[in-house]
Formats: C-alpha cells, sequence, structure tokens
C-alpha cells in the first residue's frame, strides 16, 4: 500500500485513486477514484450503506483505508450530521476549540475575536456567549459550520449536515452555504442522499455506488433531466422518492 496524505498535489481540491475499504466480508469501497477541483462545490450521493460517510472518514483522517494508490487531500474540516457541541461549552468557546491543536491556523486578534467574527457570518454573534443547549438545531448547525470553517480548512467535508434539520430549515441552511462558499471559494464536499439539495448546491453531483464513483453529472440545465437521471443511477423510482421525500 503506499499512501500519500498531501497538500501539493492536488491544491485545495482532493484527488483519490484506488481507494479500497473492507469491513469484515463486506467490500465498501472498491477501487474508488475521486477527482475534486479547488473551489468547487461537489455532492455525494449514495444509498444508505453505500459507504458514503466511510469515504468521508477517510478523506478527514479519521479512518485507514485498506489500499489506496494515491490519497492527496489539502486540510480538512467535517461536519456532521449531529452538530457535537460541548455543552459545558459557551458557542463561542466550541468554535475557538477548532483554532487550538494541531493544523489550527494563527489568528489575528485571539480566538475570541476570530470565533466571534465567524459567529458573525453564520448569523449568531449575539448567541456568543449562550449554551449550545440554548440553540434550535438549525443554530447548533451553524455553529458547527462555524466551527468547521474557522480553521480555514483547503477542503469542507459536510456529512449530511441537514438531514436532521425541518424543511424551511434546510432551505435557509442552503442559502448559508451557498453565501459561505462565495465567500471562503474553500472546496465543498457534500454527501447527501436528498438528490435535490444535491442539485440546489452543487458544481457536480456524483452517485456512489457498488464502491466506486458511478456517475458524475455537472449541474446544469434542465435540471429535470439531470433529476431524472440520477433517479435512475440510484435505482429509486419517483413513486419512492415523492413518499420519502421530507
Ligand atoms: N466501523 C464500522 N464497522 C463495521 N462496518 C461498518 C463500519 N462503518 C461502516 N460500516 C458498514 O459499511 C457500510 C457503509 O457504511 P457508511 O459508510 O456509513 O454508509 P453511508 O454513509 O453511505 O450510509 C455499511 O454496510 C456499514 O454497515
Ligand atoms: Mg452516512
Amino acid at each position: 500500500m503506499s499512501l500519500s496524505r498531501t497538500t501539493r498535489q492536488c491544491e485545495g481540491g482532493v484527488q483519490v485513486r484506488g481507494l479500497s475499504k473492507r469491513y469484515g466480508q463486506r467490500l465498501v469501497l472498491d477501487g474508488l477514484d475521486l477527482d475534486v477541483e479547488l473551489g468547487q462545490i461537489v455532492a455525494l450521493l449514495g444509498r444508505s450503506g453505500s459507504g458514503k460517510s466511510t469515504l468521508v472518514r477517510i478523506l478527514a483522517g479519521l479512518d485507514r483505508p485498506d489500499a489506496s494508490h494515491h490519497l492527496a487531500v489539502g486540510s480538512v474540516a467535517v461536519a456532521f450530521q449531529e452538530p457535537r457541541l460541548l455543552p459545558w461549552m459557551p458557542v463561542w468557546r466550541n468554535v475557538a476549540l477548532a483554532l487550538e491543536g494541531a493544523g489550527a491556523p494563527r489568528t489575528d486578534h485571539g480566538p475570541r475575536t476570530a470565533a466571534v467574527a465567524m459567529l458573525d457570518e453564520v448569523g449568531l454573534a449575539d448567541r456568543a456567549d449562550d449554551w449550545p443547549l440554548a440553540l434550535s438545531g438549525g443554530q447548533a448547525q451553524r455553529v458547527a459550520l462555524a466551527r468547521a470553517l474557522v480553521r480555514e480548512p483547503d477542503v469542507l467535508l459536510l456529512d449530511e449536515p441537514f438531514s436532521g434539520l425541518d424543511a424551511l430549515t434546510r432551505i435557509s441552511m442552503h442559502q448559508l452555504v451557498r453565501r459561505l462558499h462565495a465567500r471562503h471559494r474553500r472546496t465543498m464536499f457534500l454527501v447527501t442522499h436528498d438528490i435535490d439539495e444535491a442539485i440546489r448546491l452543487a458544481d457536480q453531483v456524483l452517485v456512489l455506488a457498488e464502491g466506486r464513483i458511478a456517475a458524475a453529472h455537472l449541474v446544469r440545465h434542465p435540471l429535470h433531466e439531470l433529476r431524472r437521471d440520477l433517479l435512475g443511477e440510484l435505482g429509486v423510482t419517483e413513486d419512492e422518492t415523492s413518499r420519502t421525500r421530507h
């Protein structure tokens, strides 16, 4: 196995060749290749259990592949479905935590100022001194985004970050992600099982199936044709989505 985690070769994007991961008898990722260009928003769609989170964990360095010919990822930060805030620290400290430890960027004016500035970008500067438990689900997820972005990562990995939110909150989170992307121009890798969310946010939509990227689509009009193709590639009928769409 040759495994290189470098920032140079991919210059702020992601480049993966021949990535495999097995859990027991089950081969979850099977020689997967992946390219995400700098500054792109790429959505990864896949059925439940198709290995999306496994891929995210490996890209984040939280899990090791069994084999990989090449794995080049810039600096990364992750946000998960649950905000994972520490309840005994005020909101601003939760964000500032990301500025501690190895690989954290240096701040000019101290961690509180940097944390509050980032909270301002997600619309929560006035909640800096509150406790996490006083926040709504959507607000807590905004704090999680602030905590991820305050590190100024090359690549922001988002693993179904909005699945736990109600439909209206999800729409305002989509707007926030678009705003943050326009401002920071980070590479974003968004895992979702929601075709419409993928189409709404991403420049490119990938489909993970049988351990590999089975399809890749640039998002452009007409979107209903793209939606139909994606449904086919995921093996989902229109009927199934109208029942399960939130
Ligand atoms: N730590 C683990 N140990 C054993 N099996 C795992 C582990 N993590 C994931 N799996 C299995 O790998 C497959 C892919 O899981 P996952 O990456 O979480 O899928 P997704 O995020 O697409 O729903 C599933 O069959 C899951 O049960
Ligand atoms: Mg998952």
